[in-house]
Formats: C-alpha cells, sequence, structure tokens
C-alpha cells in the first residue's frame, strides 16, 4: 500500500468511532515500517480515552525486536495532527518524540488553538520529518461538527420541529401530544445519536416530561442535556435520568452559546416549543432547521409555531433535501450563505 491508500485505510476505519468518540474527532493512526507494511493501526474509539497515535505506538511496541529494531525505521500515519497538550490523555506529539518516530505524515491541521500547528512545532523542533495535508478535505468533511465549531467559534446550532400539517407545535391546554409518525420518531434517535448536545426549555420539560436521549442500536457517547429555565421544576425528572445536566437559569442564548464555543461541546440540538425554538431563530446563529410535517392537523386549539413576521424564509434558510417518511415529511434547512 502506498500513503494515499494508507491514509485512506486510516480515515475510513475512524469512521467507525464516529458516536462513541464525540465531541471528539475520530482519528485514525497506521504505523509502517520502510517497505509500507503496516506494524500496527490505533483509532481514538472512546471519549476521554487514549488518542489514536497512543493506540498504535502501544500496538506497536508489542512487535518491537519481532517486527522491527527500532521506533526510529518507522512512519506514522495519522489523519489529524498529534495533540500538543496535555489534556486528558497527554502530549500525543511528545510521545512521538519520546518513541523516537523519525517520519509523521498528517491528514488535517487539528484546528482546535489549543493544538492548530503546535503539535507539528513539536514534532519539527524535534527533527521529526513532516508532511501535512494528506486529504485534510476528507478529514475535515468525517469530522464537520468539530471543525465547524472551532472555525466558527460557536458550536454547530440545529433546530429540530414536528409540526402538524396546519403548523402547530402541540395543544394551547399543553397536553402532550404526539404529532408525527413512530418511523419519524425513530428517526429523531438517529438526529440525536449524531449532537454533541440536546437544549430543550422549561415548559417542555414540565409539560412533555421528555427523556431526551438517543434510543439508538448501536454504542454511542449519550449528548449531554442542556436545560433553560428561571422557574421551579422537578428534579425526578426523566430528563435528569441517564447523561450529564447542563442547567442556564439565563435567558441570554447568546451568553449560553459562547459558553459552549469554550467546552468540548461541538454541536447542538435544540428540541423545543415555539418560543425558544423562535427565540433561538432569532439570535441569527442557527444552522440547521429540521422540520418533520405530519399529515394530521391540531386544528384551532393548536399553537402555531411560524406566523407572518417569523415565518422561516425571514431567517435566510434554503431547503436542502426533503422525503417521506411514512405520512410525513421530513425538511432539512440550512443556511443559505
Ligand atoms: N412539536 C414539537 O416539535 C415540540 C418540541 C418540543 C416541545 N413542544 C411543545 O412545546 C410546548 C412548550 O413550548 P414553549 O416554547 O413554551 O416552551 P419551551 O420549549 O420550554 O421553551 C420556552 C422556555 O424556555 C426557557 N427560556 C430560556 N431562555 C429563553 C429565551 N431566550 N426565550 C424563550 N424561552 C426561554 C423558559 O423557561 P422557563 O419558563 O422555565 O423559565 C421558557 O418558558 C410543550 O408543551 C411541548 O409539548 C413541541
Amino acid at each position: 500500500m502506498n500513503h494515499e491508500e494508507l491514509m485512506l485505510r486510516a480515515i475510513n476505519s475512524a469512521k467507525s468511532f464516529k458516536y462513541t468518540a464525540k465531541p471528539n474527532p475520530v482519528v485514525g493512526a497506521i504505523i509502517i515500517n520502510k517497505d509500507n507494511e503496516i506494524i500496527s493501526e490505533g483509532y481514538h474509539q472512546f471519549y476521554g480515552h487514549n488518542h489514536a497515535e497512543i493506540n498504535a505506538i502501544e500496538s506497536a511496541q508489542k512487535q518491537l525486536g519481532k517486527k522491527f529494531k527500532s521506533f526510529s525505521e518507522l512512519t506514522l500515519i495519522c489523519t489529524l495532527e498529534p495533540c500538543s497538550h496535555q489534556g486528558k490523555t497527554g502530549s500525543c506529539a511528545e510521545a512521538i518524540v519520546k518513541k523516537d518516530i523519525r517520519k509523521v505524515i498528517i491528514g488535517a491541521i487539528d484546528p482546535n488553538p489549543k493544538v492548530a500547528g503546535k503539535g507539528i512545532k513539536i514534532l519539527k523542533d524535534n527533527g521529526v520529518k513532516v508532511k501535512n495535508g494528506l486529504f485534510e478535505d476528507l478529514v475535515e468533511k468525517q469530522n464537520s461538527f468539530f471543525f465547524y465549531k472551532h472555525k466558527n467559534k460557536k458550536p454547530y446550532i440545529t433546530v429540530k420541529i414536528a409540526a402538524s400539517s396546519d403548523g402547530k407545535s402541540h395543544y394551547d391546554s399543553n397536553q402532550r401530544v404526539f404529532i408525527t409518525s413512530e418511523s419519524s420518531r425513530k428517526d429523531v434517535q438517529k438526529v440525536r445519536a449524531n449532537y454533541d448536545a440536546i437544549l430543550t426549555g422549561g415548559n417542555t420539560l414540565r409539560n412533555d416530561n421528555p427523556r431526551m436521549t438517543a434510543r439508538v442500536n448501536f454504542p454511542l457517547n449519550q449528548p449531554k442535556k442542556i436545560l433553560l429555565t428561571n422557574k421551579t421544576f422537578n428534579k425526578e425528572s426523566n430528563f435528569f435520568k441517564n447523561g450529564s445536566v447542563d442547567i442556564f437559569d439565563s435567558n441570554n442564548l447568546f451568553k449560553i452559546i459562547d459558553f459552549y464555543a469554550d467546552s468540548d461541546i461541538c454541536s447542538i440540538l435544540v428540541e423545543a416549543g415555539p418560543k425558544l425554538a423562535n427565540a433561538f431563530l432569532q439570535t441569527g446563529y442557527v444552522d440547521e432547521l429540521i422540520i418533520y410535517t405530519s399529515s394530521n392537523k391540531l386544528g384551532k386549539k393548536g399553537i402555531d409555531w411560524f406566523y407572518k413576521d417569523n415565518a422561516i424564509e425571514n431567517y435566510g434558510f434554503k431547503l436542502e433535501s426533503s422525503y417521506k417518511i411514512d405520512n410525513d415529511i421530513k425538511e432539512i434547512f440550512k443556511k443559505n450563505e
């Protein structure tokens, strides 16, 4: 295999850990000898666990003396720049230097300002040969929320809503109602699985008692839950079972978005009623809108999602895709930029 094929292999295998590594990026590392034969592979499998390079080095260590004499004969191929900071697991760039690996081929520079070139500097300052930018676009694409967050200094924000065919969210009595089909609700579970956090407001918590977990049949690091409320709420609610919860008693959405710009969270799914969903849309910071529309009506007793001044057209979205799920329609709108 040549270096291009090896990098593609690392990118492709890293993908398997998309749901368990988040909110971290997926990363793959392959260690090869002079003849481009694979000595070991490592992946960042779970959030908070070893980085890919460390797993590859630890696995190569077992071959030392059998398949190679010294790490200095080997080349490390990794999809993302090795980290420079200590973080949860120690600096990968320093571990590479310590092992005396002399050549490193990198897919993309880590956009996290804590790293952003500093990992490469540690390598170069210690005489390691570095080649960078092999399939950078693919690495960026497979970690789109991670790259987006660091480029834009804010998490990627999606508002997801379910609407009746007459554009309503719920009944004015606040009684809980399932608007869309079971298949759409299953689809929502998969959407949730993609995000680092799910955010809702106090009324939805009190009226619906939602769990807001991603109930999917594959392993994942469950999204963090975020609650915005100034009022009292039942701490025994389903929302507080399974997973960590951040609670904000502020109505200032800009401050809340800013707070997450400085955290590990790269993407937030807003699942709230019309008041909070529209307040988010009005910030201008929403990147995507997902609307599930059922064929049923709620009628006069239903509360509107949008009315003339806050029609979604005014927020500058364009329709990206539209398809049927049973009798419902799922539409995805993205910012028209
Ligand atoms: N069809 C759907 O997709 C869907 C999804 C979710 C919910 N719902 C329905 O929506 C209903 C509740 O809708 P809702 O919009 O009144 O409640 P919500 O989703 O709880 O959002 C409004 C609440 O968020 C909090 N909040 C914090 N900052 C805010 C801000 N800047 N602007 C607005 N709210 C802010 C406040 O909580 P406090 O009042 O606690 O301070 C406010 O009452 C529920 O009955 C539920 O059934 C429908």
